[in-house]
């Protein structure tokens, strides 16, 4: 921790709730808003927000993974919006244009969770249906244990739901993957928690930009997950194609994204946070019953994500599931949401606006 971070939050707690939320300027799409709202301990959320058109639909909480940002929901939130659907989707903490505190405290999941329900309360949300692709999801996890009165549907978009205050054993994630697909799923976690991930990732950001959205998504357990892997690409310098499906503004919007000050350091505390503990005390009190989910949950899996197979996000998710759950699995790599835009846009839709 830095003794700098640990005075600017000892400032922000003494100061009184400081919740301003100001319209940073129209986006493209006319009835889609850029915003900001400072939370109660002093961070910055950037979000973009449009209302429900329809008063009778509900609004979805779009909740980005990792390494990505809000924009990768770009093609939901202008389908939803279309289709009367109110939408937030925020830059999560040390991501994208929201701040970025370099201590792993600051990532403390009940914190985060927290800072989502200040968004709800600012624009004037009792609950939402919850989305959460890839670390988003984890979040979202978190967020219905300590707000669950937020959230009148959820889904897991590509990974499982992950019941807060359960240990995620990486080691043995690894080692169990290996056995069962031959790589080790989550071995980038180690390289994502080493004191120089973030400089090498600097120092060959396009390469790493091209190892996150790999144009083989069958190559990821090899080029990546696996032990050493994401390390000898970056070293290499490997840069590809793009994927077909990605465009060059996006390339050229992430670049910009993650060459901000501490952006590749702050949005790789959520690994190190978790590997860590950070969250493990204030979790330690949640019982079965708080994690178990009251309300309908969608799973929607990626048929070709190496992560994250559909079957072990079925088995994973399910058994938490007391208010019904159901699953669908789209042809897509991880990065479902701008992969196959319009087809997860269409599931949303369908899942929001059912009874
Ligand atoms: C608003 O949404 C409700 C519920 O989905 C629907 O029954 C109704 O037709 C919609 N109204 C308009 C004007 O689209
Ligand atoms: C705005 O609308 C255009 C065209 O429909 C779409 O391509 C773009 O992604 C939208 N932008 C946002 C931020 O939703
Ligand atoms: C994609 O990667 C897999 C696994 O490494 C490999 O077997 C396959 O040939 C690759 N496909 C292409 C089109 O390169
Ligand atoms: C990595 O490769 C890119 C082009 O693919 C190049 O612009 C950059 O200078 C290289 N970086 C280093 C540190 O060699």
């Amino acid at each position: 921790m830095r003794i700098s971070s640990i005075i600017t939050a000892h400032a922000a707690l003494s100061l009184q709730l400081l919740a301003s939320c100001t319209p940073t300027g129209p986006n493209s799409n006319q009835s889609i808003v850029t915003k900001e709202l400072t939370t109660s301990d002093g961070q910055t959320y950037v979000y973009d927000f449009t209302t429900a058109k329809n008063s009778s639909k509900p609004t979805l909480l779009l909740l980005h993974g990792y390494p990505a940002s809000r924009h990768d929901w770009e093609q939901q939130i202008t389908a939803l919006a279309a289709s009367g659907f109110g939408v937030i989707a925020p830059d999560l903490l040390g991501f994208g244009d929201s701040s970025k505190p370099t201590d792993l405290e600051a990532y403390n999941l009940k914190t985060l969770s927290d800072h989502l329900a200040q968004i709800l309360d600012k624009e004037g949300l009792r609950d939402v249906v919850g989305v959460g692709h890839d670390w988003g999801a984890n979040v979202l996890s978190r967020a219905v244990a300590w707000h669950p009165e937020r959230f009148a549907k959820l889904v897991f978009v590509t990974v499982p739901y992950q019941p807060a205050g359960q240990f995620f054993d990486v080691d043995a994630a690894n080692k169990g993957s290996l056995e069962t697909v031959g790589y080790q799923r989550y071995a980038y976690w180690y390289f994502f928690n080493s004191w120089d991930a973030a400089e090498l990732m600097g120092r060959y950001l396009e390469s790493f930009f091209h190892l996150a959205f790999h144009t083989n998504a069958s190559a990821w357990g090899v080029d990546f997950t696996d032990l050493g892997s994401a390390r000898t690409w970056l070293n290499a310098n490997t840069t590809t194609e793009l994927p077909s499906w990605l465009s060059t503004d996006y390339k050229t919007k992430w670049l910009h994204q993650y060459s901000q000050p501490n952006a590749l350091e702050t949005s790789l505390n959520y690994y190190k946070a978790l590997m860590r503990g950070i969250h493990a005390a204030d979790e330690s009190v949640l019982t079965d019953e708080d994690r178990t989910l009251r309300v309908p949950v969608l799973a929607v899996g990626a048929a070709k994500d190496l992560i994250s197979d559909p079957e072990g996000q079925k088995i994973a998710t399910e058994q938490w599931a007391s208010a019904g759950f159901e699953q669908r699995v789209v042809d897509a790599g991880h990065w479902i949401a701008v992969e196959k835009g319009e087809e997860l846009s269409r599931i949303l839709i369908e899942f929001a606006g059912s009874g």
